[in-house]
This record gives structure tokens, sequence and C-alpha cells, in this order.
């Protein structure tokens, strides 16, 4: 698109170059690693490039439409941005930089339980918007929340599932990057080396208010990421069970997307208690390091409930045509996780904007390739 600056990057992996290159290790490394040994990660990567296609020809591919729905809503293309908390460490304001580039690109972007701006701020972006709900020990807050999200016209709820113990990042210790954050000789020397970093997102938060905090929870619990949580605001999922899911998509009149299934039993249940979507995901190889790759778990999932619900999809998306292989294969879009953060860190909204650009034109050439005119005729028959 006109005016939109490249960043002298012409994929994803250009853009995550640059991200690396602008962020101090400790944020770099939140945003890119997995967990324990990274298999997951791998994996993720390892099951989209052994998805391969078998093009149609001579189908005059002239024109290529790749717009759809997603949850009932159109979209650009088959991708929403998915819930990203740390987004505000990436660039100043980041949450609204994701925000404003989904809806510059008219795709749908999903805010977060656990931003650093609060839901009102990023709102005002505009565009298409999903909220992202982990649970806080003291339900309350969760359910405030919640409510604050519907009054601001969010479309849907996606309860990230995934989570229930704290996942295992021993990356975050090593660079001395944890929860409450405390400075120490070994990341004071990392942020010092990334200065643009230290002046151009921190030095702002500091000119502008002070350091980023749980933006969602009310004033008097919201401490700054150099301080422990209060009691009851810290995100409590171990106690998550399918009562209170089923509670939730009682009281929630928006559509209701669970996050984070893998299996085709869960899937069923979720549709079951009359959940409209689910995401297929092993939250981009973040959680559990033995998790299946969502790619290998989505036929069988799709089989079980694609008739059922919405079958979303993400982790490992670097690719328009791994958005292309995961519609083929029965979703209908995936999420971006680092890819739009990638973006982010690079160039701010305008940086979003070029990866979701970048993602969109190569699922046209995909297509294209394909044989595919619109989004319809992407299905198992292109499947290799
Ligand atoms: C830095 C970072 C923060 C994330 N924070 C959240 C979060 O707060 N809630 C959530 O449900 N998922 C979160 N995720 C997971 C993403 O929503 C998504 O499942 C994952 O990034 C998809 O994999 P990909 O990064 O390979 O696209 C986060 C991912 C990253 C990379």
């Amino acid at each position: 698109m006109a005016g939109v600056p490249t960043f002298g990057c012409y994929n994803i992996a250009d853009l995550r170059r640059l991200a690396k290159r602008r962020l101090p290790l400790g944020v770099w490394e939140y945003v890119e690693r997995g967990v324990e040994d990274e298999l997951g990660l791998a994996r993720n990567r390892a099951g989209f490039e052994a998805v391969t296609f078998a093009p149609k020809v001579l189908r005059n591919v002239e024109k290529i439409d790749p717009s759809t729905t997603l949850l009932g809503c159109p979209s650009s293309f088959p991708l929403a941005v998915a819930p990203t908390g740390a987004a505000g460490l990436l660039w100043f304001e980041g949450d609204l930089a994701l925000a404003k580039a989904a809806a510059r690109a008219g795709v749908p972007f999903t805010i977060c339980s656990a931003s650093t701006m609060d839901i009102d701020q990023i709102a005002a972006a505009g565009g298409r918007l999903w909220f992202q709900l982990y649970m806080w020990a003291d339900r309350s807050l969760s359910s405030a929340v919640v409510a604050r999200s519907h009054e601001l016209s969010c479309e849907a709820l996606l309860v990230t599932l995934d989570l229930p113990v704290p996942p295992n990042r021993e990356y975050l210790y090593r660079n001395g990057f944890g929860t409450p954050f405390r400075l120490n000789p070994k990341n004071f020397t990392d942020i010092a080396l990334h200065p643009r970093w230290l002046l151009g997102v921190m030095g702002r938060y500091a000119l502008t208010g002070g350091i980023p905090s749980q933006a969602n929870l009310p004033d008097r619990l919201r401490n700054k990421v150099t301080q422990a949580a209060h009691p009851g605001a810290l995100f409590k999922q171990d106690n998550l069970d399918w009562d209170e899911i089923g509670r939730l998509r009682d009281s929630w009149k928006g559509k209701l997307v669970l996050k984070g299934i893998l299996r085709p039993d869960d899937a069923e249940r979720a549709a079951k208690i009359g959940t409209d979507g689910i995401v297929v995901s092993n939250h981009g190889g973040r959680g559990f390091d033995g998790s299946i790759a969502s790619i290998d778990a989505l036929p069988s999932i799709v089989a079980a409930v694609g008739s059922k619900l919405e079958v979303l999809l993400d982790s490992g998306v670097r690719r328009g045509s791994d958005v292309v292989k995961a519609v083929a294969l029965g979703a209908k879009g995936v999420l971006a996780g680092r890819a739009a953060l990638y973006g982010l860190a690079a160039g701010g909204e305008d940086g979003v904007h070029r990866a979701l650009e970048l993602l969109k034109a190569e699922t046209v050439r995909a297509m294209g390739m394909l044989g595919a005119r619109d989004i319809s005729e992407v299905d198992a028959s292109l499947l290799a």
C-alpha cells in the first residue's frame, strides 16, 4: 500500500532481525523464546514446513480476493492479531500501535488482560476488537473487565486455557527480567547498550506518567512492573474448570472463544457448552514444551467440530503460505503473535502495518500460485 515504509524488510524474518537489534536481550528473549528446551517452538515451524500443496493450473487468477469473515464479521484476509501481553515493552504504547495497525489493515485485534494500556485507551484505535481473558485470583476483577469490554463493543471474548500453571521461562531469570523487575548489573548493561529503546520506550513512559503497570486493574491494585502484585491481582487459572467456563458462556452476550485447545474431545466439549469458536494453539510454544504443534492438531479437531463452531489456529505463522495452509486444513483463519510483534519492535504502528501487509500480499500470492481465486477455493483439494 502506498505510503507505508518498508523498513528495508521484505518478509517477517527481516522484521525479526530488525526487532532483535532494537530490543534489549531480556525483552527480545521474552518475545522470541519458548519454554524449557524449546521443542514446541521448533515443532510449530516443522509442522508448517511439512504441509505441502499440489497447485492447480490454468485457473485464471487475474482477480484474487483473500477477504473472509472471522467470527461472523468481515476481515480483509484470514488473520487476526493475537493477544500479546508485553507489547508496551517493545514500543511506547505498543498495544495502541498494534490495534491501530490492525484497524488500518482491516483485521481484528485482540486486547490482552495483561496489557499495559487499559481497554478504554486501546478501544480508541477503532477497528474490530476482541478481548483476551486471563482470570485474576479475585474473579470480580475479571468480571469487571469483561463487563467493560462488552460496553466498549468488543465482539468476542477469548479465554486462554493453556496456562493453567505458570510456564517455565528459565531465560527470564537468567536475564534478570523476572516479575517484579529488579535492576541488576546484567540487565543494567543490557539496557544501557540499547539507548534507543531506553529513551524511545522507557524514556517516553517516564515523561508521561512513569513505569508501565497492569492497566486493566483498578487504580488501587495497579502496581508497576517493578513491584510485586497485590494479593488477588495475580492471574490464577489453576482452579479454572468447565463449570466456570459454562457460567461465563451464560453471562457473556458476545462471541465466546476458547484459546489453547489441542484435543478433539476438548473441542467437542467446547461446542457442547455453546462456544462460538476455538483457537487451536500451543501458545506459540511458550506454555508447555511437550505440546503438539497446533497445525498438527488441527485436522482431527476440524473433523470433530468444524461444522459446529469456528476453528482458528495460531502458533508459528510467519508466511502468507502458512495462513493458506491453515485454511486448507480447515481453519477459518489464524492469529499472528510474534509476526506482529517483530513489526512493532521494528517500527511501531507502521512496522506492524508492514508485517500485516507482507502477510496479506504473501497470502494473495500463494492463492494465485494454487489457482484459488477466493477463500472458498482454499480447501483440502489443494494439499499434496
Ligand atoms: C510476547 C508474547 C506475549 C503473549 N501474551 C499473551 C497473553 O497475554 N495472552 C494470551 O492468551 N496469549 C499470549 N501470547 C500468545 C499469543 O496469543 C499466541 O498464542 C502466540 O504468540 C502464537 O504464536 P506465534 O507467536 O508463533 O504467532 C503471547 C505471545 C507472545 C509472543
